[in-house]
């Protein structure tokens, strides 16, 4: 499956995501600006992305302890997701996320 990932500077990148893996990973694996500190614990809302208004629908809700993550930073917007709790799947396939300035690396 495929995730389109526009980064902080506008550059849009075409990765190939594996089948149950985190979104995170995938992004943090392709080397973007992504810092992803916990690892996919839930504890860090560093893999904040923003979810293409197309995709929101496939990628579902976020639980409760994820909005209460989202709700620690600053640049939270409706479309907020943590990229660690997407998994990738076939229904996911095309995705379209921006990585948000939360998510930088430095
Ligand atoms: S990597 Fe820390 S919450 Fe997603």
């Amino acid at each position: 499956m495929k995730i389109i990932v526009t980064d902080q500077a506008g550059e849009v990148h075409e990765l190939e995501g594996l089948e149950g893996w985190r979104v995170m990973e995938v992004i943090r694996d392709w080397d973007l600006n992504i810092k992803a500190e916990c690892g996919g614990a839930l504890s860090c809302a560093t893999c904040h992305c923003y979810v293409d208004a197309d995709w929101l629908d496939a990628v579902g809700a976020p639980s409760d302890e994820e909005e209460d993550m989202l709700d620690s930073v600053g640049d939270v917007k409706s479309n907020s997701r943590l990229s660690c709790q997407i998994l990738c799947s076939d229904a996911l396939d095309g995705l379209k996320l921006t990585l948000a300035p939360s998510a930088a690396k430095d």
